[in-house]
């Protein structure tokens, strides 16, 4: 069964489904697998009315979120059109390739960043966690010590706790943007978002006390069911 683009788009936006494409003749089972590969934007408002984070940020923060997430399926459908169109090797088809990593990595490190929040902050300092904190960097001081310089230093990014796949260390990592400094085959286990959109609606240039709001908000389970 052959529809055209504009058809399937009508069909899934009954659905509640909205799939942007051109219009072009694709079959249904195609659709279907363009349609299962797009992400869908999570809903975190239930973040709304944290300790140290008002509603307007976190609102702007979530649209902010939404928009990479938008971003990383129009890139994925774009760069799958022109390889179709014989285009890949071309420069636009190079700098939309390395565009996809910053919008992917964009939308990805926001759900870690949300998702180990909504918590007490409460660490439990008998748990899995903590013990490999401790055999990593001496003690949870030490490591948070390290954790919040990294999350200080000047710059746009990410603060990235990371496990060491392979050898199961941790590191505390600065991320540049989203893409620039992550470990090969590391798995994140506490992200901190360090962009001015994260804080500067509520606390200006203090970016320290945001941090420590952070803190107050972490969800250490969600960050310690990360751990391997
Ligand atoms: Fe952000």
């Amino acid at each position: 069964m052959k529809i055209t683009r504009r058809k399937f788009v009508a069909l899934t936006a009954m659905g509640g489904i909205t799939l942007i494409v051109p219009s072009s003749k694709l079959t249904l089972a195609q659709a279907r697998k363009e349609t299962q590969m797009a992400y869908t934007a999570k809903d975190y408002s239930k973040l709304l009315g944290m300790e140290g984070f008002s509603e307007t940020l976190l609102k702007n923060h979530f649209t902010l979120y939404q928009g990479y997430v938008a971003n990383t399926n129009k890139l994925a459908d774009t760069l799958a059109q022109m390889l179709k169109d014989g285009k890949a090797g071309t420069p636009e088809y190079a700098e939309l390739k390395r565009r996809f990593g910053w919008e992917f990595n964009g939308m990805r490190l926001h759900e870690y960043y949300f998702e180990n929040l909504g918590g007490k902050g409460v660490f439990d300092k008998g748990g899995k966690l903590a013990k490999k904190i401790a055999e990593d960097f001496g003690s949870y001081e030490e490591w948070e010590k390290d954790f919040k310089g990294v999350g200080t230093m000047r710059g746009v990014g990410w603060t990235v706790l990371y496990q060491d796949s392979m050898s199961g260390k941790l590191f505390n990592c600065w991320i540049h943007e989203h893409d620039g400094g992550h470990l090969a085959g590391c798995t994140p286990i506490l992200i901190l978002d360090v962009w001015e959109h994260a804080f500067m609606i509520d606390y200006g240039l203090k970016r320290p006390y945001y941090i420590a709001s952070f803190f107050k908000n972490i969800d250490w389970k969600a960050a310690e069911a990360r751990l391997k």
